[in-house]
């Protein structure tokens, strides 16, 4: 595959109908998608919709019952060690060697690959927030503190992608808040590509830049945040406050034209920002008091149940 040349458009990850079987249970059927240089791309899945059958197959642990993956370029299949280099990954729980300490851990992870120094490992556990426990034997860590030693040996060859299955997995809202905001940091600064999955919707909301809902095997939708948000607002995209919303909604509807809805004391209608601005201006001169006005802002949650409805038997 020939890599795309402008920068940031470089695609560091291409699926190609990818598929997993497992018997007659397909696991993942037929996906496709790319990921670019320093994007954040969330997978999006309920219970057994194959999300880490998915990055398994991504992470050289699984193979692909058939499909193609490229890594930088490489294929996975065909170039394993020259792919693979490229990615860093943690898949479902972490394994490490209970009776060494999170320290020796990553040095021995370290020593699989060539000029690691000592500083470097230290710094990424300082990255991830581990420092003062580093010393200590990983079977005396608590679910957190192995989930963000699993992060830091993905972390240790600078990989140009990061594969996080549930990383946020036994993480308190502080560990929640250091990760996302350390997924950001590398993503930005160091142009790391990272594909995370999470059951936490509000966190892909925050970190991500595209995600990928997956539904029984199959890709229902792959697109940035606020385009899926667009696709399923149906009341409209943006509010206007006011005492007065029939009358307000009546002059916007036979004055101007514009379709619009009523939802308690706010006129709901699809429209943008430099719009809305000229609509305001409009029924002030209709003497119409304006409390607030902006766009209506519907959570990633109410969306990912309205494309996978809430059917919660697993298949
Ligand atoms: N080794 C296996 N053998 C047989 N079936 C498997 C195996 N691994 C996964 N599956 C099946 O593949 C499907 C996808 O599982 P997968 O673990 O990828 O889901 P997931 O999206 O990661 O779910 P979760 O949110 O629960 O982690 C499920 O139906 C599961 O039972
Ligand atoms: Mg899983």
């Amino acid at each position: 595959m020939e890599q795309q040349k402008s920068r940031d458009e470089t695609i560091v990850l291409k699926v190609k109908n990818l598929t997993k079987k497992y018997g007659e249970r397909v696991a993942v059927n037929n996906l496709n998608f790319d990921i670019k240089k320093g994007e954040i791309f969330g997978f999006l899945g309920a219970n057994g919709a194959g999300k880490s059958t998915t990055m398994k197959m991504l992470s050289g642990i699984a193979n692909p019952t058939s499909g193609e993956i490229f890594i930088c370029g490489k294929s996975l299949t065909k170039n394993f060690e020259k792919a693979i280099i490229n990615l860093g990954g943690m898949v479902e729980t972490p394994q490490f060697y209970p009776y060494l300490t999170g320290f020796q851990n990553l040095k021995y992870f370290a020593s699989l690959y060539s000029n690691i120094s000592k500083q470097k490992i230290m710094d990424i556990v300082a990255l991830v927030g581990l420092s003062v426990r580093i010393n200590e034997k990983v079977k005396n860590y608590s679910l957190g503190m192995k989930q963000r030693l699993g992060i830091a040996q993905a972390l240790l060859h600078n990989p140009k992608i990061l594969i996080l299955d549930e990383p946020t997995n036994g993480l308190d809202a502080n560990g929640i808040r250091e990760i996302k905001s350390f997924l950001k940091k590398i993503a930005r600064q160091r142009g790391t590509a990272i594909m995370i999955s999470s059951h936490i919707l509000a966190i892909m909301e925050d970190v991500c830049d595209r995600v990928c809902i997956i539904d029984k095997g199959r890709i229902v939708e792959t697109k940035t945040i606020s385009e899926i948000k667009r696709r399923y607002t149906s009341n409209g995209t943006h509010y206007i406050k006011t005492n007065a919303p029939n009358y307000a909604g009546m002059i916007l509807e036979k004055q101007f034209a514009i379709k619009c809805k009523i939802s308690g004391d706010k006129v709901l209608l699809t429209t943008n920002e430099k719009d809305l601005a000229r609509i305001i201006i409009k029924l002030t001169s209709f003497k119409i008091p304006i409390f607030g006005a902006g766009e209506i802002n519907y959570s990633l949650e109410d969306i990912y149940l309205n494309v996978v409805g809430v059917d919660n038997e697993i298949k």
